[in-house]
């Protein structure tokens, strides 16, 4: 992806009248000083949609919708920051310059784009064995499932054969080189007892990014069998912690929510069954890059997990994820069935729109798993619940808010209302305050900002990305102190997970690339920041290392807090926060770079 900086963007905007752009889409009138019409992004019968051509805005009062020009075509027709730009830039006939890429940096490019057509070609066979007469057991193994021709085919679903090294033989026959191939993780070249591919034998899922490339695959046994599914290694275009399987489909939904699940049955179930908004983290449990991708469609997520033990953990640790991005979340109850797809299989489409009507605020939902832990029966138990009640209630730093769920939770558990304040009043003048979650943040402004994140804090971890794409040499023995996921929030640990992954791959740190990930202006700005950190010249090498020791000490410091928190809520972790906390003190005491 391109990447345009700041000047060029201006360029194409003051070239670029908003009315005109929108006015292409949405039928204006003049009223005023303003121009207004019918919302596009919410149905509506009054126009409450206003575009100003002095500010060069849009804002829309009943949904609240807005923007410039930009942020209106990414919303609009789906596109990213830098095509949205290409698009005006060829509208008012700018030219943009190509930037020039170093030759590095084109064998990567040259690289990713070979990777994706080895895909392609390898999507394309997949899916011809599963129409042929060879893949008839797969075919009836996605028949037996439930799934109609037409799903089949939107999901492009396949089959891998059981020949040995069938798709190594398709391949090289197409003319790749077993060094492409290798990197593809699709299949393992040698020499001696020739390729083995990576999937045979199974029922065929291609993984997707939003653009529709297809970027990996899943792989399922027919029947029983383990491992049940096996999926593609993380490759230079398969990153597992910011991909959703449906994506490309569910980012056109004219739904305003998405549902989160966890498989790609559960997706595909629901897709067939109408709910094309739904996607899944798959594998993995949610990380804030998921995050991130989701807050691009939507600010309202309904969670779909299992309705094990395992899934209601799983939701547990998505909350406060999805929470710190921005995004409002719901927990859907499927019981007593397992999954969606069991679900819709058993009760059909409309007992699950019921469902997600009927889905649980996520912090009462935080609340009920609490509870379960406690003893209620037991005064002491139930006196117990409620100060943990308490603690939680402390993390919504508005008043208001607080009130409605003290109002909320006492009503549901009976607890007295005045006694649940006084509690709250005595735990927050001793200082209580959670670092853990960032509240449920829908306005724009204070967008990321949590307790924890000082902007002293956020200050320190830029200057520790600044120092090591400075001195990539510094690199092993920060990593070996501080992972990713120590950074305080969602955009810092982002950005320092594709800072590490690329020194891990190529020695070398590219902070532009890392740059075009993020679309938004607002992120852009920011990452920008990150990396222009000033680092004093004027102090000596050691001294730059302890102050960068400081720094390191003191994000471990936050992220332990934070853990510390998280595990108070889940009841577990508690030995690995031990461990940590004396890893910390053991650093304090020593020169760590
Ligand atoms: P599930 O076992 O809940 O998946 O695992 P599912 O989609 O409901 O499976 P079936 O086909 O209906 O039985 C959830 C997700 O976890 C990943 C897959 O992405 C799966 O969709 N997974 C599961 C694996 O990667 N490997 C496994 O062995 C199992
Ligand atoms: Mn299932």
């Amino acid at each position: 992806m391109p990447y345009y900086s700041e000047e060029i963007v201006d360029e194409v905007r003051n070239a670029t009248d908003i009315v005109d752009v929108i006015s292409q889409y949405v039928q204006l009138k003049k009223k005023g000083a303003s121009y207004f019409g019918l919302c596009p992004f919410h149905s509506e019968k009054t126009g409450s949609f206003s575009v100003s051509r002095e500010k060069q805005i849009y804002y829309c009062f009943g949904c609240g919708a807005g923007g410039n020009v930009i942020t209106f075509l990414r919303n609009y027709e789906n596109l990213t920051f830098p095509e949205a730009v290409e698009q005006l830039a060829s509208r008012a006939g700018i030219a943009l310059p190509t930037r020039q890429m170093s030759q590095a940096e084109r064998e990567r490019a040259d690289r990713r784009s070979r990777l994706l057509t080895v895909h392609k070609d390898a999507a394309v066979y997949y899916y011809k064995m599963l129409r042929s007469e060879y893949g008839k057991d797969a075919y009836a193994y996605f028949k037996e499932r439930g799934l109609s021709d037409d799903t089949m085919r939107s999901f492009g679903l396949g089959y891998a054969g059981k020949r040995p090294g069938e798709l190594y033989k398709y391949l090289k026959s197409k003319g790749y080189e077993d060094d492409i191939l290798k990197d593809s993780g699709l299949v393992t070249p040698d020499k001696e007892r020739g390729a083995r591919d990576k999937f045979w034998n199974r029922a065929i899922f291609p993984i997707m990014d939003a653009n529709s490339k297809v970027i990996a695959f899943g792989g399922r046994v027919m029947g029983e069998g383990e491992p049940k599914y096996l999926n593609s290694p993380e490759t230079m275009i398969f990153d597992k912690s910011r991909t959703l399987y449906g994506l490309h489909v569910a980012k056109k939904t004219r739904r305003k929510e998405m549902i989160l699940c966890e498989g790609y049955m559960d997706v595909i179930a629901l897709h067939q069954a109408g709910f094309d908004n739904a996607v899944a983290s798959l594998g993995t449990s949610l990380t804030s890059g998921h995050a991130a991708l989701l807050k691009r469609y939507t600010g309202d997520v309904y969670l779909s997990y299992d309705s094990d033990g395992a899934g209601k953990k799983a939701v547990l640790r998505a909350i406060p994820i999805l929470r710190e991005a921005g995004i409002v979340c719901r927990v859907i109850n499927m019981e007593p069935y397992k999954d969606p797809d069991e679900f819709i299989k058993a009760l059909g489409k409309e007992s699950y729109e019921e469902r997600i009507a009927n889905a649980e605020n996520s912090f009462l939902f935080t609340i009920r798993m609490l509870e379960e832990k406690f003893d209620t029966k037991d005064p002491d138990g139930r006196t117990a619940f409620h100060r943990a009640v308490a603690a939680k209630i402390l993390e919504f730093p508005e008043e208001i808010e607080r009130k409605n769920y003290i109002d909320a939770v006492c009503r549901i558990y009976d607890i007295n209302v005045p006694a649940m304040e006084q509690l709250i009043t005595h735990l927050a003048a001793d200082g209580y305050r959670s670092v853990a979650h960032t509240p449920a943040d829908n306005t724009r402004q204070p967008k990321r900002k949590r307790f924890g994140a000082t902007d002293g804090l956020r200050e320190a971890q830029r200057l520790l990305l600044t120092r090591i794409c400075e001195s990539p040499e510094l690199y092993p023995s920060v990593r070996a102190a501080i992972d990713p996921e120590d950074f305080t929030e969602g955009l810092y640990r982002d950005v320092a997970r594709m800072l590490f992954s690329q020194i891990e791959e190529t020695g070398q740190p590219d902070p532009a690339a890392i740059a075009e990930r993020f679309p938004e202006d607002e992120d852009q700005r920011e990452i920008g920041a990150m990396f222009h950190t000033a680092t004093e010249d004027r102090e000596s090498i050691e001294e730059q290392k302890k102050m960068l020791q400081e720094v390191i000490l003191r994000l471990l410091r936050e992220s332990l807090k934070y853990k510390t928190d998280a595990a108070g809520e889940t009841g577990e972790g508690f030995d690995d926060i031990l461990k940590e906390k004396k890893r910390i003190e053991q650093m304090s005491r020593q020169n760590i770079l």
